[in-house]
């Protein structure tokens, strides 16, 4: 707690906690995380045995409903995401606006806060049906717009949504497709593409969810809320590190450069990071790591990938394990580690990575906005500051500075 009556008429104490360590913005009953013990729990189900048994789309219901779909509501819930999976004819001339080599983060927050000036219904935040259905719309449609985004930055006609196939397959089709080339998708790529987002779709109050719940907060509609969450992922302090990773990797290039890598990252002169180590919450394994690590092996195996920046990637997890500066500051692989290497072995383009950290996070940021819009204790997020700036003093004119 510290005084901060700096000025004549400031008085009391405020908690100064830059990065919010220590301080719970809200309450929620979605997602638990036991940093030291390495445990994430989606709605009290382990992450193990969601990634092992349960799919995407099932994930999402559960995240947004608290409980797992009978068979019944799972139908009920898939056709309905499955309806609003097409964007309006209107919303690709935005795609137009945008320089050719456009990151398609860009493109996809553009994009998504434009929702808003298409869905009226939802500006009647009251309403608990029009909350829903902008929920489903932003599970629908993000896929359609991230593959839109990345056809337009290659300069391919954008594809329309094939709503004969699940969510995964239909967006590998969205991406990939060509005319008068039938696409034969390789399941194996698209459970690969399934358990990533399962892997990312909540993490309680990570830097983006807590943007959408602050711009949520405020009363402002669904479509600009997650909007502003994936301008917080795209930073490569959060989502954006699954493409630093594999720049990081890219650049360090083969096994034998990898010790004086790690030199450089505990070089306090030095900027450089490892990317896709170190987590704010977990102080062990990053469960999600854990469950990437090997399917990293099992998709490289069956896809007959040989990728050198896999032998790179260990190495580095094997050299900063035992390196007394990382074990110290309980350093160890996040989920972006080795998501990288899947992606591209999965043939998902580089700039493309933290998109699809955004389609899977997306069912966390409308579970968390819903909950917020039904939660008493809801108040505009507004943090205070320690004002370290000047004292009052006297207007001078111009000519006399
Ligand atoms: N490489 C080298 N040193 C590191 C790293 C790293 N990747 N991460 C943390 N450190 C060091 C810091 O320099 C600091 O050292 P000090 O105590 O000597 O000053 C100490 O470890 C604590 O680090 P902080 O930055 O204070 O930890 P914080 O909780 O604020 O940051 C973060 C967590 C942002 C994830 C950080 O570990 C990092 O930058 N990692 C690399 C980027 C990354 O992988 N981000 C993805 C996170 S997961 C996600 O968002 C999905």
């Amino acid at each position: 707690c510290i005084d901060v009556a700096r000025l004549p008429k400031e008085t009391g104490c405020f908690t100064y906690d830059p990065g919010f360590t220590a301080t719970a913005s809200c309450k929620s009953a979605i997602t638990y995380i036991d940093g030291d013990e390495g445990v994430l729990l989606y709605r009290g189900y382990p992450i193990e045995q969601l990634a092992e048994k349960s799919s995407f789309l099932e994930v999402a219901y559960l995240l947004m409903n608290g409980e797992l779909p009978t068979e019944a509501e799972f139908a009920t819930f898939e056709h309905e995401v499955t309806h609003h999976t097409m964007m309006h004819e209107r919303l690709k001339n935005f795609f137009q606006g945008f320089q050719y080599d456009a990151h398609p983060m860009a493109m996809l927050a553009g994009t998504t806060a434009s929702l808003s000036a298409f869905y009226h219904d939802t500006l009647d935040l009251e309403d608990p049906e029009q909350r829903r259905l902008a929920a489903i719309r932003l599970l629908a449609k993000m896929p359609t717009l991230a593959a839109a985004a990345y056809r337009y930055s290659i300069g391919w006609p954008i594809r329309f949504p094939r709503n004969n196939l699940d969510y995964v397959n239909r967006f590998l089709h969205m991406m990939f497709e060509v005319p008068s080339e039938p696409l034969e998708i390789n399941p194996v790529v698209a459970k690969a593409l399934d358990l990533l987002f399962i892997l990312h779709a909540d993490h309680e109050q990570n830097a983006s969810t807590s943007t959408v719940r602050l711009v949520g907060s405020t009363g402002a509609n669904p479509y600009a809320s997650v909007a502003a969450g994936i301008t917080a992922l795209w930073g490569p302090a959060h989502g954006g590190a699954n493409e630093a990773v594999l720049k990081m990797l890219a650049e360090i290039g083969t096994a034998d450069k990898v010790d004086a890598a790690v030199a450089r990252a505990k070089d306090k002169n030095d900027s450089f990071r490892l990317m896709g180590f170190g987590h704010r919450v977990y102080k062990n394994f990053d469960p999600r790591a854990k469950i990437i690590r090997e399917m990293t092996h099992k998709v490289l195996g069956e896809l007959g990938v040989n990728d050198p920046l896999l032998d790179v990637a260990l190495k580095l997890e094997e050299a900063a394990l035992k390196d007394d500066y990382f074990v110290q500051r309980k350093l160890y692989p996040n989920v972006d580690f080795y998501s990288g290497i899947i992606y591209k072995a999965l043939k998902i383009p580089t700039e493309m990575f933290t998109v699809m950290f955004a389609i899977g996070r997306t069912a966390g940021w409308v579970a968390h906005w819903l909950e917020q819009q039904v939660d008493p204790e809801n108040k505009i997020g507004r943090p205070r500051q320690i004002y370290t700036g000047a004292t009052p003093r006297d207007y001078v004119d111009i000519g006399k500075r």
